[in-house]
Order: C-alpha cells, then sequence, then structure tokens
C-alpha cells in the first residue's frame, strides 16, 4: 500500500500508541486525521505534523464510546479529506478488575470503548469501501484478546472481542477489497501501562504481570512494525515474539496453560 496522498484516521491519537501511529503514517505521506477526547494533547500533535506539511493533519475531539460520536469523527474527517482509505479504531481503556470490584458502569464503558467502537467505525466506513472495492481497517486489541489479562475480566473480554471482530470483518469483506490488521502487543511503554495518577490505566498488579511477560516497547517501534505489516497486508501484528509462544502453549494444552497463567497470578497477587 502506497500511502502518499490517502487519507488516514487515528482513534486514541492524543498519546501513546495512537500518536505514534499518526506520526509513522504521516511520515509515509499519508494525510492524518487525529481523533481523540483528551483535546490537549490532540492539538499538538496537530500542530506538530502539519509544521512538517501544511494541511496534511486534522484534529476531531471526539468520543467514540457511543456510535454517535464514531459518526460525527467519519464524516468530519470525509469532510476535510475526502475517502478514507486506512481507519485505526485505537483508542482503548483499561477499566475494571475482579467480577466483584467491576460495576456495570466500568462493563460498559470497557465494552463500548474497546470493542463496540470498533463496529460502530467500520458499520460507517464498510459501504464507502465496498463501492471502491479498497478500505483498510487496523484495530488495536491487545496480546490480551489472545491470552488474557491476569486481573482484568473487562480487559481480557473486551480485547477478544476485538480480536473476534477483526478476524469476522477479515472473512466477510477480504475478498471484496477490504483489508484487515489486528494489532496484538504485550507490553508498550504508554500511559496506560504507567497511568500517571489517572484511573484509566491498567491496574497497577496488572501492570505488573505485563511488564514480568516480556520487553516493554515504545510506541514508536510499535508503529514501525504496524507500518510495514499493513504495507504487507498481513493480519496479526505481533510485536512481542513470546506472545506466539505463549499462544501455541494455550492451544496445544489448555489446562496446562490455565495452570501456568494461575501460578503467575498468584505469584503477583499474593506477592
Ligand atoms: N500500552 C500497552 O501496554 C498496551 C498493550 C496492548 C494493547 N494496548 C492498546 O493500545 C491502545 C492504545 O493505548 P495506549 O497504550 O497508547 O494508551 P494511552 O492511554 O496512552 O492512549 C489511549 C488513548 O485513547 C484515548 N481514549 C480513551 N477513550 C476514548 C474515547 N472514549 N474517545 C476518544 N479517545 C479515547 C485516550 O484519551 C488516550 O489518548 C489501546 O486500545 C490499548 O488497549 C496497549
Amino acid at each position: 500500500m502506497n500511502f502518499e496522498g490517502t487519507t488516514t484516521v487515528v482513534t486514541g491519537a492524543a498519546n501513546g500508541i495512537g500518536a505514534a501511529l499518526s506520526r509513522r503514517f504521516h511520515a509515509a505521506g499519508a494525510r492524518v486525521v487525529v481523533a481523540d477526547r483528551d483535546a490537549e494533547n490532540l492539538k499538538k500533535i496537530e500542530s506538530e505534523l502539519n509544521a512538517l506539511r501544511p494541511d496534511s493533519a486534522f484534529a476531531v475531539v471526539s468520543d467514540i464510546s457511543t456510535e454517535a460520536g464514531n459518526v460525527a469523527l467519519i464524516n468530519a474527517a470525509r469532510e476535510k479529506f475526502g475517502f478514507i482509505h486506512l481507519f485505526f479504531a485505537n483508542a482503548g481503556v483499561a477499566v475494571g478488575t475482579f467480577l466483584e470490584d467491576t460495576d456495570e458502569a466500568t462493563w460498559n464503558m470497557a465494552m463500548d470503548i474497546n470493542l463496540h467502537s470498533h463496529r460502530w467505525a467500520a458499520k460507517h466506513l464498510i459501504g464507502d469501501w465496498l463501492a471502491a472495492g479498497e478500505g483498510y481497517f487496523c484495530s488495536t486489541a491487545s496480546a490480551a484478546g489472545l491470552l488474557s489479562q491476569i486481573g482484568s475480566a473487562t480487559y481480557s473480554v473486551s480485547k477478544h472481542g476485538a480480536v473476534a471482530f477483526a478476524e469476522w470483518m477479515s472473512i466477510t469483506y477480504g475478498d471484496r477489497g477490504v483489508r484487515v490488521t489486528c494489532l496484538c502487543p504485550q507490553g508498550v511503554n504508554t500511559n496506560m501501562l504507567n497511568p500517571p495518577g489517572r484511573d484509566d490505566g491498567i491496574d497497577k498488579r496488572g501492570g505488573e504481570v505485563v511488564k514480568a511477560s516480556g520487553a516493554v516497547l515504545e510506541p514508536h517501534e510499535v508503529a514501525d512494525i504496524v507500518h510495514d505489516t499493513i504495507v504487507a497486508e498481513k493480519f496479526l501484528v505481533m510485536p512481542h515474539a513470546e506472545v506466539h509462544t505463549y499462544e501455541q502453549r494455550k492451544v496445544a494444552d489448555r489446562d496446562r496453560w490455565l495452570a501456568g497463567m494461575r501460578k503467575l497470578q498468584n505469584r503477583i497477587f499474593q506477592g
């Protein structure tokens, strides 16, 4: 895929992986619509990109936790730059822990932002994409969507859903020109993994599990791998090679894998 002169939309673009994706695809020549509810940092990214190439970035302050929020973003992006070639459903939250500690509002927030936002965006992109015979959807799920997130039912379930939805998109529309990539990283050095006093980052012990399970990558390293995977039009982005090994162990013997996960949980949560 050649990104020169194409339009990319990135949700969760004000920080972390989304900011890195915005910079990476902008550097590849795309016009980038950056979307986030964090207006302050979003404006900084927009200014940074427009300073490199005038009128190549457009900030849309958005809340993608509703269908209306996704529709407003897509309409604003089309109005500014026309056809959307590539859409990153990247915004996410790590909220919720154990069943007994997680209320309905928290479950709904996790499901709306981490999963339903993907289908709401896709629902309002697919018509244009099928008519044009092209379009690219990239979702940021997580290694937790392939394995599990120790200490968070909401994150595990919503991210499994995101992987399942991306697979379904590829199966359903892949032969009609719609390409799909699903990003499944383990630890990435962002506010989510190291929350600066916020309540929408991962639980501290859950973060310890992630950090104990492998390397913590920088967002720009992940964005480079995503770029290369999209150029190659491959489905899965697994920036941490060990996740592949964990997944193979899970498929080979689920009982043994579950016992191993319980052992890891006991080490972190009782320690
Ligand atoms: N950091 C990690 O270790 C890690 C690992 C696996 C997957 N992920 C996933 O990567 C994605 C990006 O997260 P990150 O690590 O860059 O964290 P981050 O907290 O730095 O960025 C997430 C961004 O999403 C935005 N956002 C959240 N809810 C929103 C909403 N309703 N509307 C608009 N914007 C919203 C936030 O404002 C923030 O800018 C998430 O989907 C996350 O689950 C992160």
